[in-house]
């Protein structure tokens, strides 16, 4: 017994040491400069870190290394029956034939994820807000938490109001909302005499809205790695005093997040707000990756097996956990990025209702509860 506490009291010492060593191996500059090839080595020493962090917050139980297992139990709710779909998720509605999808289960190595409740989930947060905030992939969670606490309690009245960029939903008796604020890379697009300009240093157009949340569920990636001035919104990029035509798009995410870790180190007050990285939601567009090279997520009937993805981790990935273990102030990973990787079958495909193929966003029923799952199990433990 004291021996198990005092290795449990000397470990993170022990990892601690390892890291500053790490640190000094990468030199100690504020801001290194950070090449897409030099990533791998910046994120041995993140990881390091993060793995830390994850352990301290969930008691033991690392929630995010584990594997999926079929499990017919493991619905939430139906797509017919959830008012707060978007069609781009609704693969059910679209069509999609195979539902073999819906019957998998996170399941951790070293522990199991508790029951979601969403009465329970209401009770205890009674009265208080909950924002997602970043692009579509956290309209895609909020919708998920939306539906699986609307289909835990039969007959709750709910207000569902759609606006840009804040959206909201409301479950009336419990006085719980749910809020997505749209604004996909955190930081500013600002109109400038040149143009629409991605301003790297300022946060500003939402922040003031964030604020008192009392629990905020951050997530950006995807519009980082637009091409097209079209689709990606704006003509320039501002990092400091210059103003650029564009520039390495992860370096980019790094000065933007950044940006965002100051703002919530000034802004957040732990006492009032709990604070979550929703973690980068990968795609399935590239099959060498997983050893089939000429496909997509199209016709994926399965997540792949075991723990690791073949092809690797994921460069955003490393910046994300690199600038959370700089912060002062505890924001909680969820680190979905590896278990998303396994199910290249939970994707709309062409099954989002607007003749595309989709590898990016998920169906509904479908992944994101499982993140929803995750999120209630951090809040709970
Ligand atoms: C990685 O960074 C080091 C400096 O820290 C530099 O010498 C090296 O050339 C970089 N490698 C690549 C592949 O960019
Ligand atoms: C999935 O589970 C449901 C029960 O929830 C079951 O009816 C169905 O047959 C299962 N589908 C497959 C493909 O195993
Ligand atoms: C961004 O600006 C800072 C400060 O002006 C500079 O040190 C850095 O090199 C710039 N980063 C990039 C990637 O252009
Ligand atoms: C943070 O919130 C707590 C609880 O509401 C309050 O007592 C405290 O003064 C706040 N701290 C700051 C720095 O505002």
């Amino acid at each position: 017994m004291s021996c198990k506490l005092i290795s449990l009291l000397l470990l993170p010492l022990l990892i601690l040491t390892i890291l500053s060593e790490a640190d000094k191996a990468l030199g100690s500059d504020k801001k290194p400069q950070v090449s897409y090839h030099n990533m791998t080595s910046l994120a041995a020493a993140g990881e390091g870190k993060e793995t830390l962090k994850g352990r301290k917050q969930t008691s033991g139980c690392n929630l995010f290394q584990g594997k999926w297992v079929f499990d017919a139990s493991n619905r939430f709710y139906d797509s017919s029956t959830c008012p707060f779909i978007d069609d781009e998720f609704d693969c059910l509605k679209f069509g999609r034939p195979d539902k073999q999808f819906l019957n998998y289960s996170w399941q951790p190595d070293s522990c199991t994820i508790p029951r979601f409740d969403g009465e329970a989930f209401l009770n205890k947060w009674r009265g208080k807000r909950v924002m997602f905030v970043g692009d579509s992939l956290s309209e895609n969670m909020w919708e998920s938490l939306g539906c699986m606490i609307h289909a835990s309690v039969p007959g709750i009245t709910t207000t569902f109001l759609r606006r840009t960029p804040l959206s909201s939903l409301t479950f009336q008796e419990y006085g719980v909302t749910l809020y997505l604020y749209r604004t996909p890379y955190l930081v500013d697009i600002s109109k400038e005499k040149v143009g629409r300009v991605l301003n790297l240093g300022t946060i500003e157009s939402g922040a003031g809205v964030w604020k008192d949340v009392d629990i905020l569920v951050f997530n950006s990636w995807h519009w980082w790695v637009h091409e097209g001035v079209k689709s990606r919104g704006w003509d320039f990029i501002r990092n400091g005093s210059s103003l650029i035509r564009d520039m390495n798009r992860l370096d980019a995410f790094n000065l933007g997040l950044t940006t965002w870790a100051q703002w919530v180190d000034q802004n957040i007050n732990t006492s009032q707000t709990r604070v979550f990285f929703q973690g980068i939601s990968p795609t399935h567009y590239a099959g060498k990756e997983w050893n089939e090279p000429k496909k997509t997520c199209n016709g994926q009937m399965q997540p792949l097996t075991g723990s690791t993805y073949p092809g690797g981790s994921l460069p955003a990935a490393s910046i994300v956990s690199r600038v959370l273990s700089s912060m002062k102030t505890p924001v909680y990973l969820l680190d979905i990025t590896t278990l998303s990787q396994l199910r290249k079958d939970a994707h709309p495909s062409t099954y989002g209702g607007n003749g595309r193929t989709d590898c990016s966003h998920w169906c509904l029923p479908g992944l994101p509860d499982t993140w929803n799952q995750l999120l209630y199990a951090a809040l709970s433990m």
